[in-house]
């Protein structure tokens, strides 16, 4: 159990071959779970030749499918369950950008567990019982603000359920309320940054010192940003609907050397997002998750599309996971050469003369596609600052990704500004 000066619970107690013998044996009991209740996944074990009992190593994993979003919404409502929808408690969606949503389901354990995992980054993240937290991901369908909302209040801390949105409310709620902690989009931090300075009020001088960001990638650039006009701990939370929601992997506050995923629960691997081949540790590919003790809806090695590496452990036993550079989905191909919003993130950043506000935009030009960088001036940049960050822009995307675009800077303000996930890319390109 806990202990004072201990904010680790057992399962980060536990020595590394414990944990693999933990992993053996719930990956085993998951397997056969999936196996026994969800068709598609015996279906798609009978096709690949292979039964649970096969799985007697970890490595063994490999041997089995893959499973894909497309499977999901293939499966649609209620397909993945493997329990009785009388054992559901509680659904969740993703917005689909594309036709259906997927839907995921969660029993009473389930809901358990995520509060336990949500509650275990918190106290990595430095939150304790007695905190007050801010949540402001959105409620609703998305995971984000009840993941967050229950694993605060499963922690023991004072939970103020703002939500997403009505960014002036929020920031009156901040001065009143007095919240140690706040979790929300690391791009809607930005938005209540402009709010802070908009009334007046200083932004170093709340009662928050940490801030618990995710459900999009953001960088190193972004965290010393928010961390310098804030004046707080900025530390990275990670999780995906169809794993359970935020609360998979989390940054630890003393370190902030990438995300600990919780792999007593989520057992992660690294492939090859062309030939699915599982990469050494160390190798940058695509993140794959398999739930060991999920009820409602296992997944077995599901393909989250996010594109980074494995590492060993450090502040817990876990294996870390580097901060996300982007899924491959976001990844724009301009004349063969590969870009993430990431990267051009870190670019505008360390830009003077630009606030950290960007947008893509890709048009084509004829055959070609081109792209344009769309960054806010600072309000007190002069027209030459703007010449001179706009320049200083293109050298560094064609030096640093080694590809031309064109770079606008824009008036202050005058970009979209995110209440959620943010949405950097613009595809303005003819359909077909
Ligand atoms: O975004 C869950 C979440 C909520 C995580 C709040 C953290 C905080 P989905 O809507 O299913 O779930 O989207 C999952 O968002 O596959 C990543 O592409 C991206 N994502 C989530 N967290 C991070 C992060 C939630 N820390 C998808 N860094 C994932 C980068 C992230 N990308």
């Amino acid at each position: 159990m806990l202990d004072a000066t201990d904010p680790r619970d057992e399962g980060e107690r536990l020595g590394l071959d414990e944990l693999r013998a933990l992993q053996r044996e719930r990956l085993r009991a998951s397997l056969r779970h999936a196996y026994a209740h969800v068709p598609f996944y015996r279906a798609a074990f009978d096709k690949a030749g292979v039964h649970p009992d096969d799985c007697r190593e970890l490595a063994d994993l490999a041997r089995f499918p893959f499973t894909t979003k497309a499977d999901l919404r293939e499966n649609y409502p209620y397909g993945m369950f493997a329990v009785p929808r009388e054992r559901v408690r509680r659904i969740h969606a993703s917005s689909g950008t594309t036709g259906r949503p997927t839907v995921v389901g969660y029993t009473e354990n389930d809901l358990s567990l995520w509060a336990d995992m949500v509650a275990r980054s918190i106290r990595a993240a430095g939150g304790r019982p007695g905190d007050t937290v801010h949540v402001a991901y959105g409620y609703g369908l998305f995971t984000g603000g009840l993941g967050a909302h229950y694993g605060a209040e499963r922690l023991g801390c004072t939970v103020v359920p703002a939500s997403g949105g009505m960014t002036s409310r929020q920031v009156q709620l901040i001065q009143d309320l007095k919240p140690g902690i706040i979790m929300v989009t690391p791009s809607y931090m930005l938005t209540l940054l402009d709010e802070f300075e908009r009334q007046g009020v200083d932004p170093r001088g709340t009662s928050l010192r940490v801030g618990i960001f995710g459900a999009e990638p953001w960088t190193e650039a972004m965290r010393r940003e928010i961390e310098e006009r804030f004046a707080i701990d900025a530390v990275d939370i990670y999780g995906l609907s169809e794993v359970i929601g935020p609360g998979v992997a989390q940054e630890c506050v003393e370190t902030k050397d990438g995300l600990h995923i919780w792999e007593d629960h989520f057992y992660p691997e690294i492939v090859d997002p062309l030939t699915g081949a599982v990469l050494p540790e160390g190798e940058e590919g695509e993140l794959v998750f398999t739930s060991l003790t999920k009820e409602a809806m296992p997944v077995i090695r599901y393909r989250t599309r996010d594109l980074t590496r494995l590492l060993p452990g450090t502040a817990r036993v876990f294996r870390r996971m580097r901060k996300v550079t982007g899924r491959s989905d976001d990844m724009v191909i301009l004349r063969g050469v590969n870009l993430f919003p990431t990267q051009i993130e870190e670019i505008v950043l360390r830009t003077p003369g630009v606030a950290p506000h960007f947008q893509l935009r890709l048009t084509r030009e004829g055959r070609l596609d081109a792209l344009t960088v769309r960054a806010e001036a600072r309000p007190d940049a002069t027209p030459e600052d703007r010449d001179t960050a706009a320049r200083a822009i293109a050298a560094a995307v064609k030096d640093g990704v080694g590809v031309s675009v064109a770079v606008e800077v824009v008036d202050p303000e005058s970009l979209e500004r995110s209440v959620g996930k943010i949405r950097r890319i613009v595809d303005l390109r003819p359909r077909g």
